[in-house]
């Protein structure tokens, strides 16, 4: 049976790539995740999924678990803008050295190909909407360019070392079991939360800021179209993205539209590091990768709120 290893795979993200790969094919599939923001519970009812407990800034511990591995999904990560502004050391060290590792591992162990979860931070703010892979990044955080440099080490390993990669710039993912206890929580897991205890969210600057919200399970969908795509797209990146952007004045009217309720937002300064707007050209990976996102904002963002709803109640 094919070996499947997904970094971070006890994550919001990573665990939806697990229970998708599971669903989908008959692999041996572990999530690899040192449980610092990832949590077993994730992986509860996901049939056959193996957790292993490492850190990617552990080589010798991480290098025996992805050995002989058809896919290495890259995805452990340190996420947040904020965080890696305020904390920018143990940002670098995961999001660089881990992720150097990892491909390092990868190399040691013949792995086939490491699919890399980049970030849509990579561009920065860029006169032109959406965003194509064709434009020049233009980092403006840590993060952002913590996770360009990934790009750079996956496309090295694929010319210089022979592993195939592909890197995925995930644009805004939001979905089911999205963390939303720390301030430097994803948007939407703030503001469901918010929502559902009736209460206002903080929303930072004029709220005119726009995010292509992508839906994590046609993100996991996406990762399985690049580990299997031809060994053409080896050493390349693509947008990961809905194609469309809404405001979070937008995204909260929304909210309290499905919910029937009014509930003003607080408005707060502006985050340092934030980008105004972002949308994703999706046509490459159309192309390339297949990618075909099912799940309309709405859609993911209604099934999303249920799921906030049953595990805010248990
Ligand atoms: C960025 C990346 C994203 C990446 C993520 C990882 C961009 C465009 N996106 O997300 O691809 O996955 O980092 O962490 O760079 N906000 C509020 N109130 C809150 C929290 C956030 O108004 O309580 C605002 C932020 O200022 C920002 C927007 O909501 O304008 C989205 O913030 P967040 O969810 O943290 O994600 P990004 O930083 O956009």
């Amino acid at each position: 049976m094919r070996k499947i290893v997904v970094t971070g795979g006890a994550g919001f993200i990573g665990s939806a790539l697990m229970r998708a790969l599971l669903r989908a094919r008959d692999v041996d599939a572990f999530a690899l995740d040192n449980l610092s923001s990832g949590k077993a519970e994730n992986l509860e009812g996901v049939d056959g999924a193996r957790l292993a407990v490492a850190d990617i800034r552990d080589y010798g511990a991480i290098a025996p678990l992805v050995e002989g591995a058809d896919t290495v999904f890259h995805l452990a990560a340190i996420p947040s803008v904020p965080r890696s502004i305020h904390d920018p050391i143990p940002s670098h060290d995961v999001n660089i050295n881990g992720t150097f590792n990892v491909l390092r591992a990868c190399h040691a162990g013949r792995v086939r190909r490491v699919v890399y979860a980049a970030s849509s931070s990579a561009y920065g703010d860029t006169e032109v909407l959406p965003k194509t892979e064709s434009m020049r990044p233009a980092p403006l955080s840590p993060y952002a360019a913590q996770k360009l440099m990934g790009e750079y080490y996956a496309q090295v390993f694929s010319c210089c070392f022979g592993v195939e990669t592909v890197s995925l710039r995930f644009f805004n993912v939001f979905g089911p079991r999205q963390d939303p206890s720390s301030p430097y929580s994803g948007v939407l897991s703030l503001f469901n939360k918010a929502i559902l205890e009736r209460r206002a969210p903080v929303i930072f600057g004029d709220g005119e800021q726009s995010r292509d919200f992508t839906f994590v399970e046609d993100v996991a969908e996406l990762c399985m179209k690049a580990s299997d795509a031809p060994s053409s797209v080896s050493g390349k990146f693509y947008n990961a993205g809905n194609g469309n952007r809404y405001t979070l004045n937008e995204t909260w009217a929304l909210l309290q539209k499905i919910e029937g309720v009014s509930i003003p937002a607080q408005y707060g300064p502006a985050r340092a590091g934030d980008v105004r707007h972002s949308q994703a050209d999706t046509a490459a990976a159309v192309r390339d990768l297949g990618h075909a996102p099912r799940f309309s904002f709405e859609a993911g963002l209604r099934l999303t709120l249920e799921w906030y709803r049953a595990s805010l109640k248990s």
